[in-house]
């Protein structure tokens, strides 16, 4: 019988810090229980096969380089393939199929999911270990793919799973696993946009701002150092009027959308503790941290305005072997 190995990887939220971090700052980001799972089997000979489930595309791998035929989606998992190739693990011919609870394109990592829960697969399939810190690398590699120029923070949050403190230099700098009982409600638009138009733009702005682009930085890095502090002192309601001016911080370097904005204040008026977009922006999700008892109210105002709504718990396990 041909061997099957089964790997799932999280979503993740940005909870403080995105686009900033992609300049240099920390951020913040906690990985959510929504899954990607990836199942591969062994096959006898080259091509390899990937198949999407929820977007109904296939591809044929033709060899260990990562070199593929098929539609661009699958990318991301071409470049993850020819990391480990590079990185001298064997890649023996596969069946790859993956299925996914995170939507695509909202701002919830669903990219680095997807790289993550195929990387661990297919190291799975032959049977090599890897550390965290080599998953991250290779998991990144995909992420280059999806969009060019990343932090690294996606990747990261969805590898190491918790909730993590994240810089492009650093790394992960500190982790813990959750908060207290507080929830976080993630609710997408249904707005689309590929990532790379807003980091682009953000980027290009920031240019712009001369000597301010420094001070804006420095007031987004000490934003999310109070957000950190705040979230391992479980200050909660802290924690929810720094997402709202997070929100603001986001709004003024044009990532928010008149219904991201609309989402994020009728969180608000129905009782969260705060609530910013999440992500790229300019479509996607929005996040609300609330507590129990106004969970039921918040849910309620979003639901007409959201694609998809779920609640988690802070912080989830991260990318693993199933
Ligand atoms: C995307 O999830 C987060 C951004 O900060 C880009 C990045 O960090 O790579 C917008």
């Amino acid at each position: 019988m041909s061997r099957r190995v089964t790997a799932r990887a999280p979503a993740k939220a940005i909870l403080f810090g995105e686009h900033f971090v992609v300049s240099g700052t920390r951020a913040v980001s906690s990985a959510v229980g929504a899954y990607t799972i990836v199942n591969v089997e062994e096959k006898a000979s080259w091509p390899s096969e990937l198949a999407s489930r929820e977007l109904g595309i296939r591809a044929l791998v033709l060899g260990p380089d990562g070199s593929f035929s098929g539609p661009e989606e699958f990318r991301p998992i071409a470049f993850v393939i020819r990391a480990l190739t590079m990185r001298g693990y064997d890649v023996p011919p596969f069946s790859l199929s993956i299925s996914t609870e995170i939507p695509d394109g909202a701002g919830l990592g669903s990219s680095a999911s997807v790289s993550a829960a195929s990387a661990l697969a297919l190291l799975g399939l032959a049977g090599s270990d890897v550390s965290r810190d080599d998953l991250y690398s290779i998991t990144l590699e995909g992420e280059r793919a999806a969009h060019g120029n990343p932090s690294g923070v996606d990747p990261a949050s969805v590898v190491h799973g918790g909730i993590i403190l994240f810089s492009r230099e650093r790394g992960v700098i500190e982790r813990v696993e959750g908060v207290d009982d507080s929830l976080l409600i993630i609710a997408d638009s249904g707005i689309r946009r590929k990532t790379y138009a807003p980091v682009t733009g953000v980027l290009n702005l920031l240019k712009r701002l001369e000597y301010f682009r420094d001070e804006l930085l420095r007031a987004a890095d000490s934003l999310v150092m109070m957000a950190w502090d705040a979230l391992k002192r479980k200050r909660t309601e802290e924690l929810g009027i720094l997402m709202n001016v997070n929100h603001g911080l986001l709004s003024s370097i044009g990532v928010s959308t008149w219904e991201l904005d609309a989402m994020v204040h009728a969180a608000r008026r129905a009782g969260a503790l705060g609530s910013k977009l999440t992500g790229a922006g300019l479509g996607g999700s929005i996040i609300a941290l609330v507590r129990p008892e106004s969970e039921e109210a918040v849910r309620k105002a979003l639901s007409p305005m959201s694609r998809w709504i779920r609640i988690f718990h802070l912080g989830a396990e991260g990318a693993a072997l199933v």
